[in-house]
C-alpha cells in the first residue's frame, strides 16, 4: 500500500515534471541553503536557455510548505552546476519546526527530492558555535547529530512507517557518509589553495526545536552532551534522508558564539551599584540575534559557494 505522504509527494514530483525540461528533470544532487546563505544560488550555472520553467516560489509549488522567516526566500531553483553541468535542486529556505509545522512537513521536500531521484543531500544552516576552539565565520562539517526534539518524542519517522521510502528502524550510526567528507575536506584544501582564510572544522549538531536561542545553562549542558555547534534545523531533513538511502553531507556555518559563560549571579560584588543600562551591557556580551546571525551567513556564502561548487563537480 502506497502512504500518504508518498502520494503527495509524488503529486508533487509529476507537477514539477510535467514543466521542467528534460535535462533538468532527475537531478543526482540537491543542496538545501540555510539561513541567509540563499547566495548559494550564485554556484549554478546561469548561461543556459532551457524550454521550460526552472523556477518556483514554495507556495507556488504543489503540496509545499512555505517559509516565513525573513532571511529565507522561499524558492526552489532547477539546474546545472559545473562544467560537467551536473543537474541539481536548490531549495533556498526551509520549512522549520518552531514555524508549527509538524515533522512530515518539515520533511516533505527531502521526501520530494527522493522521489526525483536525488541520490546526495548538501545541506546548509546557520548555527550557534559551542566548541570554544570555534569563531564567527568558521565551518563545520558534521560528523554526527544529538536529535535532542527527536529523543523526547518529535521524531520525522514517528507513525506508522512509510515502507515506500524505508525501513521501520533505520540506522543512523553512519548518517554523515565518510567518504562525502573526505571529499570535503579536499574541496576545502583546494579553496585554501586559492586564499581563503576561513577554516573548517569536523563537529556535532545539537537540533533543538526553538525558537528561542539558548539560556547559558542550556549551552553549557549542550557542550557537556558533546554538541559543537546548536541550530534549529537539518537534523529532521538528515533523518529522512538517510532512511530514503540518499546520502548526506551537511555544513553548519558558525553565526554567533553561544554564551558559555556562567549564569550571572545578581549578588556578584563586581555588580554592585550598576545602573540599568550597565547590567544590560555587561548581560549582553554575545547575546545571540538574528541580524548577526544573517550577516555571518552573507559573509560567507562566497567561500561556501567555492566549497559547494568543488564538492559537486566530483560527485
Ligand atoms: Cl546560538 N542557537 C540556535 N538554537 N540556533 C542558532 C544559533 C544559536 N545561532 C544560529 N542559529
Amino acid at each position: 500500500t502506497t502512504s500518504s505522504v508518498f502520494k503527495r509527494a509524488a503529486e508533487t514530483v509529476e507537477s514539477l515534471r510535467l514543466k521542467l525540461p528534460e535535462e533538468l528533470s532527475r537531478p543526482r544532487v540537491a543542496i538545501v541553503c540555510g539561513s541567509g546563505l540563499g547566495g548559494l544560488k550564485e554556484c549554478v550555472n546561469k548561461d543556459e536557455e532551457f524550454d521550460g520553467k526552472t523556477e518556483w516560489e514554495y507556495k507556488d509549488v504543489v503540496n509545499f510548505p512555505m517559509s516565513t522567516v525573513p532571511g529565507h526566500e522561499g524558492k526552489l531553483i532547477f539546474s546545472t552546476t559545473g562544467p560537467r553541468r551536473v543537474p541539481v535542486v536548490l531549495l533556498v529556505g526551509r520549512a522549520h519546526f518552531y514555524e508549527g509545522h509538524n515533522m512530515e512537513t518539515v520533511t516533505f521536500a527531502t521526501r520530494v527530492c527522493s522521489l526525483l531521484g536525488v541520490q546526495t543531500m548538501l545541506l546548509t544552516n546557520a548555527a550557534g558555535g559551542l566548541n570554544p576552539d570555534y569563531a564567527v565565520g568558521d565551518i563545520v562539517c558534521l560528523n554526527d547529530h544529538l536529535n535532542l526534539a527527536g529523543l523526547v518524542g518529535f521524531h520525522p519517522l514517528r507513525g506508522p512507517n512509510a515502507e515506500d521510502f524505508g525501513t521501520r528502524f533505520p540506522p543512523l550510526s553512519d548518517a554523515y557518509d565518510i567518504q562525502l567528507r573526505q571529499l570535503a575536506h579536499r574541496s576545502w584544501e583546494d579553496l585554501r589553495q586559492e586564499g581563503s582564510r576561513r577554516r573548517m572544522h569536523e563537529g556535532v549538531y545539537a537540533f533543538v526545536a526553538g525558537p528561542s536561542y539558548e539560556t547559558r545553562a542550556e549551552c553549557r549542558m549542550l557542550r557537556q552532551l558533546g554538541a559543537d555547534v546548536v541550530g534549529m534545523s537539518t537534523v529532521p531533513e538528515i533523518v529522512v534522508a538517510r532512511h530514503c538511502g540518499m546520502r548526506v553531507l551537511a555544513f553548519s556555518l558558525v553565526t554567533n558564539k553561544a554564551v558559555l559563560e556562567p549564569t550571572v549571579r545578581a549578588d556578584e560584588p563586581e555588580l554592585r551599584g550598576l545602573g540599568r543600562e550597565e547590567l544590560d551591557a555587561y548581560l549582553g556580551r554575545g547575546k545571540a540575534n538574528h541580524e548577526e546571525v544573517l550577516e555571518a551567513g552573507r559573509g560567507a556564502a562566497v567561500d561556501m559557494q567555492g566549497l559547494m561548487l568543488r564538492i559537486v563537480s566530483e560527485l
